[in-house]
């Protein structure tokens, strides 16, 4: 519960909502969706994570791996989806860098996963360059309203 007006700053943030969803939410939906958590684990791993900033002692966003989900909603065995979202004062200090390779590790050494995929919306610049500096491949970019790159990274390639 600590958590919660922090991570409704963000939800309520359209800098950080600008290309995950594109909407700020308002103050009830966001605490709606921290309390009737959102984001349930299919187990205590395969989730995403409070991210805590040591030095403060602060919630600034969460980080982690999700099930990759085929097109039936079922998750893909082997497979996981990394995802990051660092609250607007945090940015630029490399948390969602130190993250994603934490994460990666976490997910081929522990998880044993075999491929990580990642999806994000064209135009979202500095997540394109963290994902790509992560070692993030190409694989397919989703045309529409809203366009999507899909990357993915396998292990020692
Ligand atoms: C994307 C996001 C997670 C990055 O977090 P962060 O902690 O600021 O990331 P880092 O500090 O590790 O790295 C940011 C990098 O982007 C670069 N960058 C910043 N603005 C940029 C831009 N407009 N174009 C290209 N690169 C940019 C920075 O220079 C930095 O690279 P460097 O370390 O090589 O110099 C953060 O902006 C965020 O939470 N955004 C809102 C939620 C979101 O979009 N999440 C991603 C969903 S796919």
């Amino acid at each position: 519960m600590a958590d919660m007006d922090a991570y409704c700053d963000m939800e309520q943030d359209p800098d950080v909502r600008k290309f995950v969803g594109g909407y700020a939410r308002s103050r009830e939906d966001a605490e709606s969706r921290f309390l009737n958590g959102a984001f349930q684990p299919v187990n205590d791993r395969l989730a995403m994570w409070a991210t805590i900033l040591k030095s403060e002692n602060k919630y600034i966003g969460r980080c982690g791996l999700y099930p990759h989900f085929n097109v039936d909603g079922n998750p893909i065995k082997d497979e996981a989806t990394l995802a990051f979202y660092i609250a607007r004062g945090y940015w630029g200090r490399g948390f969602a860098t130190e993250a994603g390779q934490a994460f990666i590790r976490f997910g081929f050494d522990v998880l044993k996963v075999k491929r990580i995929v990642a999806t994000i919306q064209v135009g979202n610049d500095p997540s394109v360059h963290v994902i790509k500096k992560l070692g993030f491949m190409l694989c397919h970019t989703e045309s529409g309203p809203r366009s999507f790159y899909h990357l993915e990274l396998k292990e020692n390639i």
